[in-house]
């Protein structure tokens, strides 16, 4: 899920994307190095992200890294990270209602965030109820993310940012903060991260990790 996301990143990052010249406080890659590069550099960490999820030291038994990949390739397609990524450009300059950026954010962070928390219940070979679980609580965790994301490109500065700032106004798109405002959008995602943590309930404090995770996302600077 790392290389997907970290590939995802650079090619973001393009200009014929996001054109964005920083990312964690850095060149991005096709300023450091050129469009080339940053194009294969992606391509070479979602193959890499495969080939991981495929290595026999992943998992001992097929049929839970066949059931990986499954995941994951659904993850990031289509269905999700790369469908979300075509909304999103898609939807600069236009008019988004609250459930048309829900959608959106689902698909464009909110996937691969799922496929993370869904992965460590198919290694762990977690009851229904857990798998559950953790579904609920990667949806809930996962926008509570995207809505801090939108708000610190509405409210930060790029020093402590480590990348470009108000550049989701300046490009006209349709974010969580375009549509409820400043306020609203943090009651909302303090009331998303809080309803993540409700959902591990039934786990004891081997769940500690993913609840300091939901309030990580709403708080981080950067
Ligand atoms: C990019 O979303 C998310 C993915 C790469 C899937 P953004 O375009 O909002 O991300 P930042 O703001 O450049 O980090
Ligand atoms: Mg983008
Ligand atoms: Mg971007
Ligand atoms: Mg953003």
């Amino acid at each position: 899920a790392e290389c997907v996301h970290i590939y995802s990143l650079v090619h973001d990052d393009l200009p014929a994307m996001d054109d964005d010249d920083i990312r964690h406080g850095l060149p991005s890659t096709h300023r450091e190095y050129d469009e080339a590069t940053a194009i294969l550099a992606g391509d070479a960490l979602l193959t890499l992200a495969f080939d991981i999820l495929a290595d026999p030291e992943t998992h001992e038994r097929a049929r839970v890294r066949v059931e990986l990949v499954r995941r994951l390739a659904h993850a990031a397609g289509a269905h999700g990270m790369v469908g979300g990524q075509m909304i999103d450009l898609a939807s600069e300059g236009r008019e988004l209602d609250i459930g048309g950026i829900t959608r959106l954010q689902q698909l464009k962070t909110g996937a691969l965030i799922s496929f993370c928390c869904e992965a460590g219940a198919v290694l762990g070979r977690a009851s229904a109820e857990a798998d559950h679980a953790l579904h609920a609580y990667a949806h809930d965790m996962g926008l509570a993310y995207q809505i801090a994301d939108d708000l610190l490109d509405a409210e930060s500065d790029a020093q402590t940012l480590g990348k470009t700032v108000g550049k989701d106004a300046a490009a006209g798109k349709a974010t969580f903060v375009s549509i409820m405002g400043v306020d609203r959008a943090r009651g909302q995602a303090r009331m998303l991260a809080d309803q993540a943590i409700q959902h591990l309930d039934l786990f004891d404090e081997r769940a500690d990790l993913l609840r300091q995770a939901a309030h990580f996302v709403i708080t981080r600077r950067n």
